[in-house]
């Protein structure tokens, strides 16, 4: 029989955290001196910090020595880090955990993979970390979304071939690396937004039992 493996993006299909990262950068360009709008942190879904870094000194007009840049980088991290450590277990989306207990109880190998670097503590904060058989995550990449290596490393790591992988993601590089992978990508948001997925879920709350179990076929 063949074996299906769960990989989980992170931010913004687990937990809400894009509203955290979009208050620290705002602090960030509101300090540097201009605006920084929720429509262009859209921009900023699945994307690494240093790029995101990058996209906001554009936006900006800023240039920066390299000092600064990692300075800054640094100062977004710590603001980021203020608002995750007030997090728990009640900022967990909705039906995540019915979706996980569903895999769980059939012993399927479940991943993360993740562009962050603060995955670990931000599962271990909302106590997800048991569902995990492996967590993939920024510190373990060095190609960003959308390229594929994410995703690949996990499956490597569940024992699972690619093509047998599901990809739970909500931005659209995470999507693309998933197809770039040829595994099955679900996105989980705004369908016009993630056209390219195989499947599209407004959220875990649309998603049945009946659709999951075609997916273990
Ligand atoms: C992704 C987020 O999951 O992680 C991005 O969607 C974020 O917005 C990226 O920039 C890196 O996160 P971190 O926690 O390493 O700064
Ligand atoms: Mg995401």
């Amino acid at each position: 029989m063949k074996i299906t493996g769960f990989i989980f993006d992170l931010d913004g299909v687990i937990v809400d955290t894009a509203k955290y990262h979009y208050l620290a950068w705002r602090n960030l360009a509101n300090d540097l001196g201009f605006e920084f709008t929720e429509t262009q942190n859209e921009l900023f879904k699945g994307v690494s910090r240093k790029r995101c870094l990058e996209i906001l000194l554009d936006i900006g007009k800023i240039d920066a020595s390299q000092a600064q840049f990692d300075r800054w980088m640094v100062e977004k991290n710590e603001d980021y880090l203020k608002y995750i450590e007030k997090m728990n277990a009640s900022e967990i989306l909705p039906d995540v955990i019915r979706v996980l207990e569903f895999l769980k109880e059939r012993n399927i190998p479940v991943a993360l993979g993740s562009a962050s670097k603060n995955a670990r503590p931000i599962l271990e904060k909302v106590e997800l970390l048991r569902y995990f058989d492996d967590i993939v995550d920024g510190n373990n990449v060095t190609k960003a979304k959308p390229d594929p290596e994410v995703f690949l490393i996990a499956a490597d790591k569940l024992g699972v071939l690619p093509e047998n992988c599901v990809v739970f993601e909500d931005a659209v590089a995470g999507i693309q690396a998933a197809n770039a992978a040829r595994m099955i990508s679900i996105g989980i948001g705004d369908k016009n937004i993630l056209n390219e997925a195989n499947y599209n879920f407004k959220g875990f709350t649309e998603m049945n039992e009946a659709f999951l179990k075609t997916l273990l076929k």
